[in-house]
């Protein structure tokens, strides 16, 4: 059985009992509508800590007003049984208003790695995160916290919230899950039909082409060009961005250093994201 703490009153008496017998705890922030990709990184909480919190809230402050913040997937119930299949400790469910009261007038704003990519086409979309995510570190006070690398540049922020505020919490990124057809899993496949994801399918294999074509000393903008070419090709209906950035920092990418190529397209009204390594040589 997984507990569940809805305040942060109730959560922070948890952790403390827990700090007392001197045990670690670790934290994997969520949205929810949990699926084997938040499940791996219960999986390597466990490995790195004796508790594992994973935390369910759908958070406003990153959903922009034409955003899908009504319409994103909850399923409480299903949640709560597959964390505890996979035995993770405590479930931390606040509603908006535990988590942000009625004048809540504090936002955490980090720079470096948040420059382009999503927040070119999300502009408000990592203050949102790195203000929950900091709420998060500072009510469940964390040994080690887990994010996925599905969304590298969050997991690159999120380092980078940690450094500059020396928040002492090991952050861990863990590899992104995929189905059989290389297709990162995301809670946001449940909106696509059967022929936008046959389409949506397609998007790992152009990343892998473009990263190896990189590795072998491919010119960097024809290879962009060409993932273009071929994303739109496949029958995504937009491509917000296909670009190698170097790892961590997200500064342009420099041939024979490790990189990621990293992208987001739209199908439909579904908006994909998805990055592969760039090895270096
Ligand atoms: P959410 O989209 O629910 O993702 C929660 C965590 O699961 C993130 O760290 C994300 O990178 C990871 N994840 C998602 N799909 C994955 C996959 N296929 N393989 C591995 N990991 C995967 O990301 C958020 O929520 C929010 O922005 C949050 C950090 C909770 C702040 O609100």
């Amino acid at each position: 059985m997984t507990a569940v703490a809805e305040t942060i009153a109730a959560l922070r008496a948890q952790v403390q009992a827990w700090r007392s017998e001197g045990l670690r705890v670790a934290l994997v922030p969520t949205m929810g509508a949990l699926h084997d990709g938040h499940i791996s990184l219960v999986r390597t909480a466990l490995e790195r800590a004796d508790r594992c919190v994973v935390s369910i809230f759908v958070n406003p402050r990153q959903f922009a007003p034409t955003e899908d913040l009504d319409k994103y997937p909850r399923q409480l119930v299903q949640d709560l049984t597959r964390l505890a299949e996979a035995g993770a400790h405590l479930a931390f469910t606040p509603d908006v208003g535990e988590v942000y009261p009625e004048g809540f007038a504090t936002s955490i704003s980090v720079g470096g790695p948040s420059a382009g990519l999503e927040t070119a086409f999300r502009p408000a979309f990592f203050d949102g995160v790195a203000t929950v995510v900091g709420k998060l570190f500072i009510q469940v006070t964390p040994d080690v916290a887990v994010f996925g690398e599905k969304d590298y540049q969050q997991l690159c922020v999120v380092r980078k919230l940690c450094l500059d505020l020396n928040l002492p919490v090991e952050i861990i990124g863990a590899p992104t899950i995929r189905d059989a057809e290389g297709l990162a899993m995301s809670s946001r496949n449940a909106y696509l039909g059967a022929d936008e994801l046959k389409i949506a399918q397609k998007l790992n294999k152009v990343l892998r082409k473009a990263a190896a074509a990189l590795e072998a000393g491919s010119d960097e903008q024809a290879t962009m060009a060409a993932a273009r070419q071929e994303i739109l090709d496949a029958g995504f209906d937009e491509l917000d961005y296909v670009e190698a950035r170097a790892s961590l920092t997200l500064a342009p990418w420099q041939r024979d250093r490790e990189g990621r190529v990293l992208v987001a397209a739209r199908l439909g009204k579904t908006r994909l994201i998805d990055n592969v390594e760039i090895a270096a040589s």
